[in-house]
């Protein structure tokens, strides 16, 4: 016994450091520790043993017990820290790394479809400026002619910063600020497209975000026209939506322009899309942005991207843009 004991000793453990799996170990375990194995059985015929066989027997099994359970643990503990590194690997999302197939990656759906929007106007003669997210109460409203205490402002939830004055500074609302940081300071003519992020103070769900996108269109220059307002945004509707696509105006109200109007698609199947509103820039705006309103005329227009990108593959949910979820983002 005491031979097999010894030998046990040494031939087992090598056995147990050469496990593959989990499973093998857990299966060399049972054969060389559980209830069927050759320790087991010795241990079962202790009794039968004369008192200083059975002192020595029963030691010897103690300390090849004690072995063979460490050389078991260490076996595992290395076996699930492979498995553990396997799993993470195969579950890692590093959006840096080109991924076969993927090398480059892509970008956002609404960074596309900004893109895609910027392209067009580009291809129509507009150039593309950005301004600041974090704005004065005065670019975000104050020269777009909304007055202070004004109802108007109410059409915005508005965030604001705590900076400066009190109430001076926002998120903010929309894009049309970034028409007032183009015309200050700049002389006409201006035929300008302006993509950006946007903040309301608004409860997220399927069709509503607190932060979105929009793209602002400003054309100012001499003798223009509601009817160039019109045939620019047709323009625009068919060269981004296709040929078959139609576009529509309805009066509307917006302080910094005057007439208002929203601005609507028609798709081929005969439905309507809202897509933002427009108009003719109002004088007091001009005015305010040092541009004499009797040489000068313009028009002003300002839509969403959210919407229009996720409309346009079909996602129900404007939250899931938001999700960062590479499942989701993969498929646009
Ligand atoms: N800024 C408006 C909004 O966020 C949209 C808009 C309307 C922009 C008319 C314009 C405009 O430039 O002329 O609701």
């Amino acid at each position: 016994m005491l031979e097999n004991i010894a030998a046990l000793e040494t031939t087992a453990p090598p056995r147990l450091a050469a496990a593959g799996s989990l499973e093998e170990l857990a299966t060399l375990e049972s054969e060389l520790l559980g209830k069927k194995s050759v320790l087991a059985s010795y241990k079962s015929q202790l009794g039968g043993l004369d008192p200083d066989e059975r002192r020595a027997v029963g030691g010897a099994l103690n300390r090849a017990r004690l072995t063979l359970e460490d050389a078991v643990l260490a076996r595992r503990l290395v076996l699930e820290r492979d498995q553990r590194r396997l799993q993470l690997n195969a579950e890692r999302l590093d959006l840096t790394e080109a991924a076969p197939g993927n090398e480059a990656g892509h970008l956002h759906l609404v960074t596309q479809a900004m893109e895609t929007l910027e392209d067009v106007f580009v291809g129509m003669g507009f150039t593309v400026a950005e301004g600041p997210e974090v704005e004065t109460d005065w670019n975000n409203f104050g020269a777009l002619n909304f007055p202070p205490d004004h109802p108007a402002r109410d059409m915005y939830d508005t965030l604001y910063v705590e900076m400066g004055e009190p109430g001076s500074t926002v998120l903010r609302t929309h894009t049309s600020p970034v028409q007032v940081r183009v015309m200050s300071g700049q002389e006409p003519p201006f035929y300008m497209v302006m993509p950006g992020r946007v903040f309301r103070q608004d409860t997220p769900d399927a069709t509503h975000m607190p932060v979105f996108h929009q793209i602002e269109g400003l054309v100012v220059d001499r003798n223009i026209t509601f009817a160039d307002l019109a045939g620019t945004l047709d323009a625009f509707t068919k060269a981004f939506f296709g040929g078959d696509f139609t576009s529509r105006l309805r009066p509307s109200y917006f302080p910094f322009t005057e007439p208002s109007a929203e601005f609507d698609i028609q798709r081929p199947d005969g439905s309507w899309l809202e897509l933002g509103g427009c108009g003719m820039v109002h004088p007091n705006v001009l005015s305010n942005c040092g541009i004499d309103p009797e040489h000068w005329q313009g028009f002003a227009f300002g839509f969403g991207l959210d919407r229009l990108g996720a409309s346009a593959h079909g996602v129900a949910d404007l939250r899931d843009l938001f999700t960062n979820d590479i499942r989701f983002l993969s498929q646009f």
